[in-house]
């Protein structure tokens, strides 16, 4: 267990406030590809022809297309939220303590798990907004320019409420407010490539004081900049750890 006993206990006891931020390593064994893995969706698109500003107005088809299909994937029955997600909406329901759950995932699993104080910061593949009136609006069909926008009636400026690289991630003050306050940081599934998220780790410690704790198959590209670790898959080690948190047995 990457945290002792007498730790948790202190950390039960003072109710201390949980972050946690999670990436697309938490989805795998729902039958979501992460990105950087062998098999990972950046070992098929380039992400600079998908997954960026320049990238829509230069071929939107190309973009659509690569966001319809991973949009149609989650509607698969076979893709439900695991043990690690329902683990982590145990620990929500439990802890005594604020617990937010930052995911960088697009995917709704969390959500369907029963987390409820959730902030998607790379924004949800099941939403879309039109960039001529603003719209937001949950979105389950393919996307076409053509389509038009159910409230302004234009087409051509619908887009997946997804945040492209260049673009600013959502909901990040929020964020800071609570790295800066909690006890004790998980970072679960994520492979630390990519900022803002991979340096919530040093905030969460130089100004929250929190213990940090990574959940990974792998050493991720920021280990060394954690208090406390653990290596395998997130089922079977996030349910073991929220159990070790709750003193449950999972
Ligand atoms: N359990 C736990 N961790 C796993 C599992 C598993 N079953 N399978 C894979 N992983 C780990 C990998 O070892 C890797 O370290 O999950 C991590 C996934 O890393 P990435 O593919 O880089 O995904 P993520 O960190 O979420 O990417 C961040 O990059 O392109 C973007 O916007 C996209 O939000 C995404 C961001």
């Amino acid at each position: 267990m990457p945290l002792r006993p007498d730790l948790i206990d202190i950390l039960r006891n003072e109710a201390a406030p949980i972050v946690i931020l999670t990436g697309a390593g938490i989805s795998k064994e729902s039958g979501l590809h992460t990105f950087r893995d062998p098999d990972g969706i950046w070992a098929k698109y380039d992400i600079s022809e998908v997954a960026t500003p320049d990238a829509f107005i230069a071929n939107p088809d190309l973009v659509h297309h690569f966001y319809n299909d991973r949009r149609a994937g989650l509607l698969d029955p076979a893709v439900q939220p695991n043990a690690a997600h329902l683990a982590l909406a145990k620990l929500e329901a439990e802890w005594p303590g604020d617990v937010l759950l930052v995911t960088q995932n697009i995917d709704d699993l969390h959500g369907r798990a029963g987390s409820q104080n959730l902030i998607h910061m790379h924004g949800e593949l099941q939403k879309i907004r039109c960039t001529h009136c603003d719209l937001l609006t949950d979105w389950r069909d393919d996307l076409t320019k053509e389509t038009r926008c159910p409230s302004c009636s234009k087409s051509g400026g619908l887009r997946p409420h997804v945040v492209w690289f260049g673009e600013m991630p959502l909901e990040m003050e929020r964020i800071y407010a609570a790295l800066g306050s909690c006890g004790l940081f998980i970072s679960i599934g994520t492979s630390g490539n990519v900022y803002p998220a991979a340096g919530f780790v040093q905030i969460a410690h130089e100004e929250g004081a929190a213990e940090t704790v990574e959940l990974n198959l792998e050493p991720s590209s920021g280990a060394t900049l954690f208090d406390h670790s653990a290596y395998g898959a997130a089922t079977d080690l996030v349910p073991k750890f929220v159990a070790a948190l709750l003193k449950t047995s999972d």
